[in-house]
This record gives structure tokens, C-alpha cells and sequence, in this order.
């Protein structure tokens, strides 16, 4: 999967760009403030309707402007022109001009993993920020995940009201509440096995990643959940067992909504031990196992965005991570200082210079090594 040429009109500080990409890597560099972010935000807007940082559709379009369009030629077997239309009133996704009505059908065609400083949430924030990465990463190997896990959140919210009411009407015992909580725990028992198998999948690839950018060898995440080693029948009681709380707080205590995973390095939790070096090294060695988990299942690498990584990263660690980009994959990566790729000799890249919202100068290097 590559993209061959991006085209915007109006989102964030471009008013208007046109740029061919490299096919192997690209190097977007400018001082702070430029655009760089943001021409790699473009990228994962095209891919995924949305943007990565938490922002509206409306910050996307440029200033006092209404539309918004990203355009893109990817090619991926054949090659298809991708487009987002960004506007007050919604947004629409076309492929080769003809609309895509599901954004569902869209976003599993331009497969993107991204690095983004923000990641390393995914270590130091609450178990909530972590089961949201968790799901956006299984949902690029799963489509169906995601429509159980809207199927889970929906049977959850029925669950909650209905203890609610329950509650206020003193009852204690309910068949409708037992429909309800068998089929949470018949979707909730799908969510679990997705990321017990993602989990599992991911810390086979994780240890050597690490090894290679840390020099450390022992790196695993593991995964808590209220299902974990039980049966849909043991689950049940356990629910049994939790209805007096359940009622007295009008909510569900129990389920995949509560479940956490941590990064553990030699027996000792990252988010209270690990230094940010840490953490950066462990975010980026889960991103990596990403990338093969995803080969593996598809065929061919996503598209591979660091927005930002190597800022306090040394020039060591930096030519460690280079050196373990695949062959046959395309990445973006953005900085504000090209010193720091002195490594860069051994790839053939294209540098891109921004500057407010322009691009100033592109070139083609060729391998010297
Ligand atoms: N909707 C918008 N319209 C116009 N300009 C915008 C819009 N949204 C953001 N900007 C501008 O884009 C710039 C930020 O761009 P970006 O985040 O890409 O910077 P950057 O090059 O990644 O910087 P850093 O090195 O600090 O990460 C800011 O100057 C901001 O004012
Ligand atoms: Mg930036």
C-alpha cells in the first residue's frame, strides 16, 4: 500500500498543495509550527475519515473557509484516486469519484499505523485511553470487532438504565435483566478473545523489537480482564454475585469495560517505573509488532507515519529504528532538525521541506551506502 500523490484544498494552514511521494520513505522537515503535523494528519485523514489529535472536522478546514478536500493516489495492487470532502455539514469519502456511502466500507481500504507523541498516553494515562488504542489497533485486523464492540456498548447502556429503574422500583431479581446480561457477556466474551489473541500475538513479536531498539531484551504487556480463564457460565455468577453492587450503584461493575493491559519490562510496570525513553522505545516497539502483525494477516505492510519520534530520541536509537523499517513499506516521517539522519545514507528518500503551510524544496537522495 503506498500513496503515489496527495492534493489538498484548504485543510489546516494549506490553502492549496500538490506533492508526489517517495515510495519507500519521506522525510518531512521545518521548523515548529510549519505544517508538518499536519500534512501527515492530511495522510490519516484520507485514510481514516478522522483525525488523529482529537480535533473537530471543522479545525481541519483552513481558517474561514468552508470545504475541505484531501485527494490521494494510492496504489495497492491497482491504482485508485481516494477522496475526503470536509464541510460544515458532514463529510463524504469518495473512490475514483464514486461516493462510498459506508465510512465503515471506506476506512478499511487505506490502512495507516501512526507514531504520534500523544502514544505515549497509551503507557501513562487510565485503563480507558488504553482499551481505546487497544480497539483501534484490533480493528485494522478485524472488521468485526468493532461492530461488537458498538453491540456491546449499546447491550451496556441498556443494562445500566435498566438497573436504574430496577433500583428505583426495589426489585432485585428481573428475566429481562438476565437477556440483557447474557447477551453482554456473549459479546463481551468475543471482545476478550480478540484481545487476549491481539495481546498474545503482539508480545511475540514485542521482545525483539525492544531488544533491538533498547538493548533490553524483556518486554511483555499483559492483559487483565474480568473474563480471564472463565467460562460464559462462570461469568454469569459472577455477575449473580455482583447484583447487589450493580443495583446500589445503578451500573455494570464488571465486564470488558474495565479491562486493562500494562507494559511490563523485566517484572516492573512502565507507567510507574519507566523512564519516557522507556516508554517512547516500548510505544514504538508495539507499533513495529503492529506493522508484521498486520503483514501477516493481509499480504502487505499499511502505510507508516512517526510524527514527531526521534526528537529526544539519541542518534543511536535513531538509527536503530530506522534500521528495522521493512523493505517493502512506505513511511512518513516528520522532524524539525535533519541532522539528527545521518543514518539516512544507507536508504534512498525524499526530503520535504515546510514552511507556513508551503512546501519549499523537495529532494530525491539517492543510497550512498
Ligand atoms: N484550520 C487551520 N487553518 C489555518 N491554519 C491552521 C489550522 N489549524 C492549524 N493551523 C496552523 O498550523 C500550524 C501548526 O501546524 P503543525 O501542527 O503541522 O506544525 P508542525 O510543523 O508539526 O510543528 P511542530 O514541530 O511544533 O510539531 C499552526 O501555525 C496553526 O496555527
Ligand atoms: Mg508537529
Amino acid at each position: 500500500m503506498k500513496i503515489e500523490s496527495l492534493k489538498l484544498i484548504n485543510f489546516r494552514n494549506y490553502e492549496r498543495l500538490e506533492i508526489n511521494f517517495h515510495s519507500i520513505l519521506n522525510l518531512i522537515y521545518g521548523k515548529n509550527g510549519s505544517g508538518k503535523t499536519n500534512l501527515v494528519e492530511a495522510i490519516y485523514v484520507l485514510g481514516l475519515t478522522r483525525s488523529f489529535r482529537n480535533a473537530s472536522d471543522k479545525t481541519l478546514i483552513y481558517d474561514g473557509k468552508d470545504v475541505s478536500k484531501i485527494e490521494g493516489k494510492i496504489v495497492h495492487k491497482s491504482m485508485n484516486l481516494f477522496t475526503v470532502l470536509l464541510s460544515k455539514d458532514g463529510k463524504k469519502v469518495k473512490v475514483n469519484d464514486h461516493k462510498v456511502s459506508k465510512i465503515s466500507e471506506y476506512i478499511s481500504k487505506l490502512p495507516i499505523i501512526l507514531f504520534h507523541p500523544d502514544d505515549l498516553r497509551f503507557i501513562k494515562d487510565t485503563p480507558s485511553t488504553r482499551r481505546k488504542t487497544l480497539n483501534i489497533s484490533i480493528s485494522l485486523l478485524n472488521l468485526d470487532y468493532l461492530k461488537v464492540l458498538n453491540q456491546y456498548n449499546v447491550l451496556l447502556k441498556q443494562r445500566n438504565a435498566y438497573l436504574k429503574s430496577m433500583m428505583i422500583n426495589n426489585r432485585n431479581s428481573s428475566d429481562y435483566l438476565d437477556i440483557l446480561t447474557s447477551k453482554l457477556v456473549d459479546s463481551g466474551l468475543y471482545i476478550y478473545e480478540c484481545r487476549m489473541k491481539f495481546i498474545t500475538n503482539i508480545n511475540h513479536y514485542l521482545k525483539s523489537f525492544y531488544e533491538s531498539i533498547s538493548g533490553k531484551e524483556d518486554l511483555v504487556i499483559r492483559y487483565f480482564s474480568d473474563y480471564e480463564g472463565k467460562t460464559k457460565e462462570e461469568i454469569l455468577e459472577l455477575y449473580q454475585k455482583m447484583i447487589q453492587k450493580d443495583l446500589s450503584f445503578g451500573k455494570t461493575n464488571i465486564g470488558v469495560h474495565t479491562d486493562d493491559l500494562r507494559f511490563f519490562q523485566d517484572g516492573k510496570d512502565l507507567k510507574d517505573y519507566g523512564s519516557e525513553g522507556q516508554q517512547k522505545n516500548a510505544i514504538i516497539s508495539y507499533k513495529f509488532s503492529e506493522l508484521e502483525l498486520f503483514k501477516v494477516k493481509n499480504g502487505s505492510y499499511p502505510i507508516f507515519i512517526l510524527d514527531d519520534l526521534f526528537s529526544e530520541l539519541d542518534e543511536e536509537k535513531v538509527h536503530n529504528i530506522l534500521k528495522l523499517l521493512p523493505q517493502d513499506i512506505q513511511t512518513f516521517i516528520t522532524t524539525t532538525n535533519l541532522a539528527l539522519f545521518p543514518s539516512l545514507d544507507s536508504f534512498e528518500y525524499k526530503s520535504i521541506a515546510v514552511k507556513d503551510g508551503k512546501i519549499v524544496r523537495e529532494d530525491v537522495h539517492e543510497r550512498r551506502k
